[in-house]
This record gives structure tokens, sequence and C-alpha cells, in this order.
């Protein structure tokens, strides 16, 4: 994407350039493996899930006996074929494996039907007729905040006094808005596939971010140890956070199933069993009062969140927390009080989405300072300069972290700058007049995004290097695959330490027999966790061959140099394979691992207060936008973006990384709505109607930036992480639009997200 491909073969170092993603041949030519490729196993079994046709209610009995009629069914699996806890290991163990005595929401797995072949137990699953007596739900987050009813407590974090700010400033505005939640619509549906081995032990194939959370889930229902299970996966279709942890309710099922019939099961739900069964982004409430001064300079905040967690707390603690980390986004919030509440109602459980809850407390400050810009008749983007972290002063988060690599002005101007912002809302301004019809808009909004996982204790990896006798690298770390290009940049790293061609490097499936106890890959932190540890793993290997070279030349280790394949010392330079065959030779070890844990890094649960995070990620983004006053439907029409990854370790995947990021949260802003009806059923359980951006949706204009600094912090090879950040860009959008209808005298006030084209058409008073 960046430079020519040639120029990217014969480059001297592997990384800091754009090499293709090590898969990307293979996936667009049908040969990369995907669970639901792998060759089947004689004598495997295929599950469907048997849903709640119920929101909330007593399950009384399950009739099963139509489904058991049918040809080629094997059998029903539910609580009772659980051998080890009926409860899922997950941290707030308050989710059964299979639904007992209630079920919690429509959707929500009651059991399996086992078949011969995947359309048997699917057409088998609907003939299974639950006996339920119907309780009410809880369908809205405003109806469990007001019956108390949450999954986990509620938090409170404080910094000044909000309430004397507001007291003290100029202009006070209060308001109320709802931003909706969001499917992860991953290509590879979530899927699992369990073979029993000897011994009673299970090998399992998951489409996972989080290889060892399924382990352990999968022995925790079977009641046998961790080691007893191995889990694998190549590849996801892309996870953006919705493999997190609800990919391990998927391989418990199927180990259960497959343990009772003692037979292998496969389990890969259809796109509405997907959409119906398992969790989204989080659907955020807000409520605020915030307090300001004539030049827009923020005064007093009161924040409150009502969180949709669904019916159980999965990651909705860690999410709603990050949402309050983020509230502040780029701006210095003096004197703050946020409230968030972790409401449980009866819908799916809600988890990890592209951002965790930080697109959720972004959006609430830039709603805000968008209005207080409207308030006062000035330039939003004035606003949001005004308000921004200083550097010396005005730095420290309303959880006491300094922001220590603050490059917030200087980006947003350089991109003002290079985007002609002011030149273009004039233009817009001249344009609206004479266009009846046909409105635009503009917005340019900045992301601060903050890097590492907040449970201080994910922020480690392992990673294992391998050089084989032939002088090839085989690497593998517990991070997982789902598109981001880890195992890209992974190779990488390790082909620059040991000097090696890029494709001398093979990165292998995550398999939790290789790496134990990894993190999940999430948290933008993939590269700077397992890069670094396998970083560290290669540099063992290097290490034992500069000695061994040292000791044939006589001279210091230091003196030894890994390049272009070759290993030089000031008196000779070999061949990297003929080094490795004679160290072989020699008993040198060849192999390593690595493990690397994030410094610097601390965080107290309780206050909420500390470091939680590395480092920030930065960026900024300006987009233009029309509607049509006459039907609410928009158009992005052009798109700059400057955004900040440090020193770029594979320059073509991160801006797909930024390209990608911006489009998911361009859908989540404006088209994909989630309706539930008032029985708390998904009506929008299907690409028919629910609406991903394609790419007849992208700006025709658009163009990405790699802002120039390295990473300040010692992060690998001076980078910076870039999965989730670019996703915030997007907010510009959904500021571009509200600016729109402004422009058109409707009320953007009224206007929550997704700016639907029915939304836009009601804030326009149509
Ligand atoms: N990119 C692709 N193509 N597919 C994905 O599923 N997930 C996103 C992001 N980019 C995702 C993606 C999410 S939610 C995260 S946390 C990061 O990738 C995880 O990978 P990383 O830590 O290696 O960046
Ligand atoms: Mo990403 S939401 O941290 O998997």
């Amino acid at each position: 994407m960046n430079a020519p491909e040639p120029a990217l073969i014969q480059s001297a170092t592997a990384a800091g350039v754009s090499r293709p993603h090590e898969s990307a041949r293979a996936q667009v030519a049908g040969l990369a493996t995907y669970i639901d490729d792998i060759p089947e196993v004689r004598g495997t079994l295929h599950a469907a899930p048997v849903c709640s046709p119920v929101a909330h209610g007593r399950l009384l009995g399950i009739d099963t006996s139509a489904a058991l009629a049918l040809p080629g069914v094997r059998g029903f699996i539910g609580a009772d074929q659980v051998p080890g806890d009926k409860t899922l290991a997950a941290f707030s163990h308050d989710e059964p494996v299979f639904a007992q005595d209630t079920v919690q929401f429509i959707g929500q797995v009651i059991g399996l039907i086992v078949a011969d072949d995947v359309m048997t137990a699917r057409r088998a699953a609907r003939l299974v007729k639950p006996r339920i007596e119907a309780l009410p739900p809880v369908l809205s987050v405003h109806e469990a905040h007001e019956q108390q009813s949450y999954v986990l407590p509620p938090v409170h974090v404080a910094r000044g006094d909000a309430l004397a700010a507001l007291k003290r400033a100029a202009h006070v505005i209060e308001g109320e808005f709802e931003v909706g939640g969001q499917e992860h619509f991953y290509l590879e549906g979530q899927v699992a596939y369990v073979l029993p081995l000897e011994q009673n032990q299970w090998w399992v194939y998951s489409s996972t971010q989080h290889p060892g959370e399924v382990q352990h889930w999968v022995s925790h229902a079977l009641g046998i140890h961790n080691h007893s299970v191995t889990v694998e996966c190549r590849r996801m279709g892309g996870g953006f956070g919705g493999k997190e942890t609800q990919a391990g309710h998927l391989a418990v099922w199927a180990a259960v199933a497959a343990n009772h019939l003692g037979r292998p099961v496969k389990l890969r739900l259809d796109r509405d069993d997907d959409f119906m069964v398992t969790g989204k982004r989080h659907p955020f409430a807000y409520r605020y009062r915030v307090g300001f001064g004539a030049d827009g300079r923020l005064s007093g905040l009161q924040l409150q969140m009502l969180v949709n967690c669904g019916f159980s707390a999965d990651l909705s603690g860690p999410v709603a927390d990050r949402a309050i980390f983020h509230c502040d986004n780029a701006y210095f919030l003096e004197d703050v009080a946020v409230d968030s509440f972790r409401c449980k109602t009866n819908t799916q459980s809600h988890t990890a989405f592209r951002g965790f809850g930080g697109p959720q407390g972004v959006i609430a400050i830039e709603r805000i300072l968008g209005d207080i810009a409207r308030h006062l008749n000035i330039d939003p983007l004035q606003v949001r300069l005004r308000n921004l972290y200083g550097i010396g002063e005005r730095d420290v988060t309303h959880y006491d972290m300094a922001v220590e690599d603050n490059i917030l002005e200087p980006l947003l101007t350089t991109l003002a700058t290079s985007s002609r912002y002011a030149e273009r809302r004039a233009a817009i301004d001249a344009f609206n007049a004479t266009s009846p019809v046909i409105k635009k808009g503009i917005a340019l909004t900045p992301v601060k995004f903050g890097i590492s996982f907040t449970a201080t204790l994910f922020n480690q990896a392992g990673a294992l290097v391998h050089v084989y006798t032939d002088g090839s690298v085989m690497v593998n770390h517990g991070g997982t695959e789902m598109g981001q290009g880890l195992n890209t940049k992974v190779a990488q790293i390790v082909a620059d330490e040991l000097g090696v061609p890029f494709e001398r490097v093979l990165a292998t499936a995550a398999d939790t027999s290789k790496v134990p106890n990894a993190s999940a890959t999430a948290a933008s932190s993939g590269t700077d966790l397992n890069g670094r540890a396998a970083q560290f793993a290669a540099r063992h290997v290097r290490d034992n061959l500069a000695a061994f070279v040292a000791g044939l030349d006589a001279c210091g280790a230091g003196a030894v140099r890994f390049e272009g394949g070759q290993v030089i010392t000031p008196r000779s330079t070999r061949r990297f394979d003929e080094v490795v065959g004679a160290a072989y030779a020699n008993r040198i070890q060849l192999w390593s691992d690595g493990f690397y844990r994030t410094p610097k890094i601390h965080y107290d649960k309780v206050s909420m207060k500390g470091r939680p995070f590395y480092y920030f990620a930065y960026g900024a983004a300006c987009s233009e936008v029309a509607i049509d006053t006459l039907t609410g439907e928009s158009r992005v029409l052009a798109v700059d973006i400057l955004h900040d990854v440090g020193h770029s370790i594979n320059p073509a995947i991160d801006i797909g990384q930024i390209e990608g990021g911006f489009i998911q949260g361009m859908g989540w802003l404006t088209t994909e709505e989630l309706v539930w009806n008032d029985k708390g059923y998904l009506q929008t359980h299907a690409p028919s109607t629910y609406k991903i951006p394609t790419a007849g949706d992208l700006p025709p204009r658009w163009k990405v930036d790699l802002w120039p600094e390295a990473n300040r912090e010692d992060n690998v090879h001076g980078s910076k992480a870039v999965g989730e950040p670019p996703f915030m860009l997007a907010i510009s959008v959904y500021e571009a639009l509200r600016d729109a209808v402004a422009r058109a005298e409707g009320d953007p006030l009224a206007m929550d997200a997704p700016a639907t084209a029915e939304t836009v058409l009601k804030a326009l008073g149509g």
C-alpha cells in the first residue's frame, strides 16, 4: 500500500517497512484455514444451540421429544450434562453454562442439540420446546437504574469540586443523550471444534482472542486440570473484542457435548444465532451538567453514565471503567464527578468491542464540547483547543495520571492546517446558503487513548523463538491473529533481531501448550506485549550465537552484528544458516523463551487512581458530511486523519488499522442500529436489518497521515499500539452530522447515536 512490492523484499531491515500481511495471499486465495475449514475427524458430530424465546422467566422443563425423534439426532445436552461447575469460570462467576431454573434473555442458550450434520442439528434445535413461566423483564437502562438492577456496584470517580465549579461558572447547560451498541459482525462467526484425546485430555480449536481463558473455562466446566486441555487458534476471521470472552461459551458448550457423547463436536453459530446469543458493544445513556466560561473553557462537569450490561457482568466492569478513564478524552477536567452505573437488563451480555468502553467515554465529552460551542456560537475546534491538556500545567487526568507525552496541540493544529479546516468551514457556509435541501457540516475531533490493560496483571506476555538447523526461524507467542497483523509485526521484529530476511521467520498458531497463561489479545497491546517478548526470545538466541562466533573469531560478543542474513565480526562474515549449523554441531542452544511485562504501571482498583496506562496514543480526524434534509440520509464526503502510531513497525498494516477502525466507528455512529422490541427480542439480527458500512460508504476523499515521532516511552521499536484508538476518530463524523443538523436549523441536541436517516430526520423536526 505504501511502498511498491519489490522494494519491500529488498529492504535491509524487516521492521519499519510495509510488508504484506503474512496471510494476505492465502486469505484471498481461500488457502488460509479457519476453524470450519479444518478437515473433520471421523465421527465428528455437530451442535446447534437451543435458545430461550423469553426474555425473563422460570424454566420449568424442556421438551426435547420432537427433536430427538428426528433421524440423525444424537442427543440433547443441557446443564445436567456439565460434569464440573455448572457456572462458567468467568470473573464474576454469574453466568450458567446452560440456563437452569431461570432464563434471562431471548437467545440465552438452554442446551444443545447434537446431530450427525449441522443442518439436522439446527432443524432439531428449533423443535425443542422449553416450558417457561414468564416474569417481567427489565429492558432499558433507565428501568434498570430505577430498580437498582445492577450487575456490579456503581462506581464514582471525582476530582476537585464539580458543584462549586458549576456554581462559579458563567454558563451552565445540561442534557441527556443515548449512544447505541454495536454488533461485532466478524466475518467468521463464533465457532469451536473440540476433539477428545486420550485419558480425558482435550484438544480445542477455538476462534478466540484468549486461548488461555478458553482453556481455563473448558477445564473448569469439565472438572479437570488446565493441563488436560489444549486450545489452538491459528487465526480469527475478525474478533473486534467479541471473541475476548464469548468464544469461551462456544468452546465450553462443545466440550460438554463432546465429553458426554465421547465424540468430536463442532459448534458453529449461524449469523442469526450469533446475533441472538452473543453480547455486543455496551449501549450507554448519559446525563450531564457542565459549566463553562465565555471562552468555552470548562468549569465543572457532572456526568452520569448508565451502562447497559445485559444479563451478566462479563467484561462490563472494566469496560465501564475504561469509559470513565476516557470521558476526559483530550481535555483537562479540573472539577469533575462521574457516576457510572452498571445496569443489568434482560438482553445479551454486552462485552468487549474495539475501544472497550473508551469510545463511549470519548463521545460524551466530544458531544458536550460540541454543545458548548453551539451555545456560545464559537467554532467547536476553538472550544476543543482551549480545553486540551497542557504541558507542565493542567496535565493530570481525573484519575491522577500525568499526561507526559502530550502532542495534542501540535497534532490538532497540524491537521487543521493540512485539512484546510477554516477555509472549508467558510466554504460550507457559502454552500449551505445556496443549497436548500442538502446541508453540509464539518468537525475536527481528537483522540487520546490509554494503552495497557487497566488490570495491571494482564500486561505480561511470553514467546518462544526456535531456530532450526537450516537457519529458518519459528516464533510462537501468546497473542492471537485476528486480521490486525500481529503475526506479521512479531515476525518482523524477530527477523530484525536475528538480522535475517522477513521470509525466514514463520509465526505459528496460538497454542496454550506452547506459551501458557497468555493474556487476551486485546487492549491494542498485542504487539507491545508479544512483540517485545518475542524480541527478548530472539535476543537470547542471538546472544548464544554471538558468544559462539566471538569464540571462533577471538573478538568480543558485542562486536558481532546480525544483518542481512549474515553474521559479521571484525574478522569475518558468515551466512546466518552456516553459523546456525556450526553452533548446533557445537551444542549451542538454538531456541529460547522470552518474557515481558510492562513497566511503570500501577493503579488502585478501589480509588481508581494511579497510572493505569504506560502511554497514550493520539490522533485527530476532520470529517465533512452532507445531509439530505428531506430524507435524513447522510454521506461522509471527506476525511483527513493524522494519527500517532509512534515509529511504525509496518506502515501499511498500521494505515489499514486506522482505516478499518475509522470505518467501523463510522458504522457504529451512523447506520448500525440494534433494535430490541418491547418483549426484549432483538429484531435486527441479520445483515438484512443491520447495516454495516460497505465499500460504497467510504468517503470519496480520504487521507491518512502518520505522526512522525517515535513513542516517548521505551516501547518495542519506538512504536505505539494502533488497534483501537483510530475507532474513536469516527466521532468526528457524528459531530459533523450534528454540525450539519444545526446549520439546517434542526436540533443537534435531539440527535442520539447512531445518526441513522430516521434519527437525523427527527433532529431536523421531520
Ligand atoms: N483488526 C482486524 N482486522 N480484526 C480485528 O478483529 N480487532 C481490534 C483491533 N484491530 C481487530 C482488528 C481490537 S478490538 C483490538 S483490541 C486489537 O486489534 C487487538 O490486536 P492488537 O493488540 O494486536 O492490535
Ligand atoms: Mo479489543 S475490544 O480490546 O479486543
